[in-house]
């Protein structure tokens, strides 16, 4: 995800020096200035990274137990059937596993996998050569499928439903539409935006996969290996230390095991342990509850400036130098879920946890709920702090 805050001028990353450590570096030495190391969302150079530590089968696929139990049942029902399975959809936000799954899927179905993207898909005429060309039992992964093309998405109801498309041949009044009949094949639909899809596309899909923010457990194990991988070598106190401070998600967790195991290797420490992880997260500027300059910017300015809300979103962005849309899209959404703020219907207002994360004492004012030792708890304010 580009951020617009990257851009701008006196702003970490925004200088063009290499050496700030607000670059992320791909393999290759390349950097992109765009990058946020708490950037739930990836770029081309990390997707790469990212192929080699992805689990290839839901056995080695930790966490989401729900979905992987649900999913699990799907799969070997159908696979005693010996028929295609229902075809699933897969929600979440960026970096929990959507691509992952939908590979596992493939795998476990032990069937070819075409992928493409919502994006990719323009025009009818795009999805119509794909899924003409599919084979019996295919598994055919929509990314993004919220952005696909309106046309193309009408002919995918009925090619998920039918097994059918109808492909126009010539043009004008002689136009004609000529069914085609398809071999039976499962679409994996992934989405970070659910709400978005149209309920006849959502319809379709006899499962729904709903991926959450993963346990620090969880992490830790997903951690476990991709160090192993990655062949670095790290305890478990380096490890849980990088999982609580990865928001939840397994992207920023493994993109933060490389950051440590970068610092690691250039201080000439051969273990990735609670040392280094604390110092190098220092370093990228990712606090103990993996807030970043950002974030605490946004707390900074509601408890200093406004003593704590409610206060407008753009005076709050104003107030930290941002955009509206970049402080509601890439801070909000992690503080809101942590408990650091509230939405109100006059504006956002600091917890007493965030004031206490900034070292203050909270205000007799401040919503409370949250004394900052019960750790994450999803938080659905509904307005019920007004301030
Ligand atoms: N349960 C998991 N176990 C191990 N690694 C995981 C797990 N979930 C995600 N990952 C790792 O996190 C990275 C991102 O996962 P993935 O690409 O599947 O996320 P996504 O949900 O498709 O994200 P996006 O919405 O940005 O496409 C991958 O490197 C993958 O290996
Ligand atoms: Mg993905």
């Amino acid at each position: 995800m580009t951020t617009v805050r990257d851009e701008e001028p006196g702003v970490p990353g925004a200088g063009g020096d290499p050496d700030d450590p607000w670059f992320e570096r791909a393999d290759d030495g390349s950097i992109d200035a765009t990058a946020r190391v708490v950037d739930p969302a990836s770029d081309d150079g990390e997707r790469r990274i990212e192929a080699a530590l992805r689990p290839k089968r839901l056995a080695d696929f930790p966490g989401q137990t729900r979905v992987r139990d649900q999913l699990s049942l799907v799969l070997e029902a159908a696979r005693r059937r010996g028929s295609p399975p229902d075809h699933v959809l897969l929600s979440g936000p960026p970096g929990l596993g959507k691509t992952t799954l939908a590979m596992i899927v493939a795998a476990e179905l032990q069937q070819p996998i075409r992928i493409t993207s919502g994006p990719a898909i323009q025009h009818a005429g795009d999805l119509a050569s794909i899924l003409s060309s599919l084979a019996e039992g295919e598994v055919l992964f929509l990314d993004e499928i919220h952005r696909m093309a309106r046309p193309a998405e009408e002919m995918l109801y009925l090619a998920m439903e039918d097994f059918r498309v109808d492909v126009i041949v010539g043009k004008g009044p002689g136009a004609m539409a000529i069914p085609l009949e398809l071999p039976p094949f499962t679409v994996v639909g992934a989405t970070t935006r659910a709400g978005l899809l149209p309920a006849p596309l959502r319809d379709r899909f006899g499962f729904t996969g709903h991926l959450d923010f993963y346990a620090t457990e969880d992490l830790v194990t997903i951690l476990q290996r991709s160090a192993q991988l990655l062949d670095v070598e790290a305890d478990l106190a380096g490890i849980t230390e990088i999982a609580t401070r990865s928001r939840g998600t397994p992207r920023i967790a493994n993109r933060l095991l490389r950051r440590v195991r970068d610092w690691a290797q250039v201080h000439g420490r051969s273990v990735v342990d609670l040392d280094a992880a604390r110092v190098a997260l220092a370093l990228f500027d990712v606090d103990d509850r993996g807030l970043d300059r950002l974030d605490r910017a946004v707390l900074e300015a509601l408890c200093r400036r406004f003593n704590g809300g409610p206060v407008g979103l753009s005076t709050v962005a104003v107030a930290v130098g941002e955009e509206s849309d970049t402080v509601e899209t890439v801070a909000e959404p992690f503080l809101v879920r942590e408990g650091f703020i509230v939405r109100t219907p006059r504006g956002r207002a600091a917890t007493s946890m965030a004031w206490r994360h900034l070292g203050l004492t909270p205000p007799a004012h401040a919503p409370g709920l949250y004394d900052g030792t019960q750790g994450a708890l999803p938080l659905d304010d509904g307005g019920r702090f007004g301030g």
